[in-house]
């Protein structure tokens, strides 16, 4: 692939970039290997085109692209690339060989951007066994750091990049995590993935009111959604939120996902993530989205 179309992303600001992104419509989330314990999207696709228009795909270098995601590629369904691979809190992890390999990788799935939990992916170096998603710290040079990397990223791959807020029990840092993802967000004049589920056990776990943080929160820059089940759980008398992509859609997330509905002015995508559930028991949550934004 050629990566001119990066020198063209960096030049032009947000605003009118945004204006030439697809809109995407709902889509399905899935991961290497999850159609073996969950549901299979081609079929999902095929018996319910209304519901479904789109696939997210999560992937890393070493595994690649899996046959279920590569099918509905060649079907020729729009896509999204999320990486499972690089820290952008960590500039150093943008390295050049990376950016044009996912880049290639995502060209070829024919996405339609870049997108994925912004924070740390991996400890050490990227390699088998460092595997792991932590959070940010939430403090104004970590915001800087990352919107460093986002428009490196973005501007040796050539596409669009969306930092979506991960999912932790345990954040650190003085900033509210909205606060931090503004910052860091003007900074890297970038687009941004809110999962508003993540959101929720965000708010949760740190004791917020629900829409804490909400009326300062850049919405215009929000381009993908995503809603996903979570399970509550107890632990030494506190009630967390385990971010399980099961079929209990919190009622906040669901309360959440209104209020960015109407506010995000530039929204293209909603995914909801539920690979690994049958089909039968995720169509209500589909409907219960389209029913959503129809209104
Ligand atoms: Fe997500």
């Amino acid at each position: 692939m050629t990566i001119m179309v990066g020198a063209e992303i960096s030049s032009k600001p947000f605003s009118q970039r945004v204006l030439t992104l697809p809109s995407l419509g709902v889509g399905i989330s899935t991961e290497f290997g999850a159609t073996e314990f969950g549901l299979n999207p081609n079929t999902l696709q095929r018996e319910h085109p209304e519901l479904v228009q789109f696939l997210e795909i999560g992937a890393d270098l070493e595994r690649g692209i899996d046959d279920s995601a590569q099918e509905w590629i060649r079907a020729g369904h729009p896509t999204t690339y999320h990486f499972l691979d690089v820290n952008l809190e960590e500039e150093e992890d943008i390295e050049e060989e990376w950016c044009r390999a996912t880049a290639d990788l995502a060209a070829e799935s024919g996405a339609a951007w870049l997108c994925g939990d912004a924070g740390l992916w991996h400890v050490g170096p990227r390699d088998r066994g460092h595997g792991t998603l932590m959070p940010p710290i939430l403090a104004p040079e970590s915001a800087d750091a990352m919107a460093k990397s986002v428009r490196r990223l973005s501007e040796l791959s050539g596409f669009e990049v969306l930092p979506e807020n991960p999912p932790a029990q345990v954040f650190l840092g003085p900033m509210h995590l909205l606060e931090y993802f503004a910052r860091m967000s003007e900074a890297a004049d970038c687009g941004l993935l809110l999962d508003v589920a993540h959101l929720v056990i965000y708010q949760n776990a740190c004791g917020h009111d629900l829409k804490a943080g909400l009326d300062d929160f850049p919405f215009e820059r929000v381009v993908e959604v995503h809603v996903a089940g979570g399970v509550e759980y107890v632990h030494e008398g506190r009630t967390f939120i385990d971010d399980d992509h099961g079929l209990h859609i919190q009622p906040g997330t669901w309360e959440l996902l209104e209020t960015v509905i109407e506010r995000s002015s530039n929204l293209k995508a909603i995914v909801y993530e539920c690979e690994r559930n049958r089909i039968d028991d995720v169509t209500p949550g589909f409907r219960r989205i389209h029913e959503m934004l129809g209104r």
